[in-house]
């Protein structure tokens, strides 16, 4: 796959408190750790990863909306997205994603599923191709594979 290939991975509120949050849930890898990982991965898959977190809702909106502007240094071809409890409520990101119409993963590292029954709900699934969840922060690497298969087969590419 061509090395200029490149995906946005954004995470949501309270993520930048990952290795202390509530480790049970949550597990102790540091979001900085994950974001190595990725690195390391999108290295060996051929794309760069960039990899962002924010508190705010409309940071998320803004950063998926800059993916449509057509300057190059603003182009991605897929996104990573882990949008914390905004997963359950946000209807301004399901829209930034339809607007884009970016290839979307959503990624969580606990299984909302299995947990209180408003973590069930996600606003921003019916914009996504697919979903990662209860594998902690291995997640967001099988989420990077599974995104890039995706790509691969969209651009009639060799699966790598
Ligand atoms: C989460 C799950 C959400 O329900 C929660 O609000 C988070 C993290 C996860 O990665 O498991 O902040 O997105």
């Amino acid at each position: 796959m061509n090395r200029s290939i490149r995906i946005l991975c954004i995470s949501g509120p309270n993520l930048q408190l990952l290795g202390t949050r509530e480790p049970d849930v949550y597990g102790r890898e540091t979001l900085s750790e994950i974001h190595a990982r990725l690195a390391a991965r999108g290295e060996e898959l051929g794309v760069d990863v960039e990899a962002r977190q924010t508190n705010h809702e409309g940071t998320i909106v803004d950063w998926i909306g800059q993916t449509a502007d057509p300057a190059p240094s603003s182009r991605f071809a897929g996104l990573l997205l882990n949008p914390g409890a905004f997963t359950h409520s946000s209807i301004a990101i399901y829209d930034a994603l339809r607007a884009v119409a970016l290839p979307c993963i959503e990624v969580h590292l606990s299984n909302p599923d299995a947990r209180e029954a408003f973590r069930r709900r996600s606003q921003v699934a019916r914009a996504c191709v697919g979903r990662v969840a209860g594998f902690g922060g291995d997640g967001y690497v099988l989420a990077l594979e599974g995104l890039v298969r995706w790509l691969s087969r969209a651009r009639r590419d060799p699966i790598p």
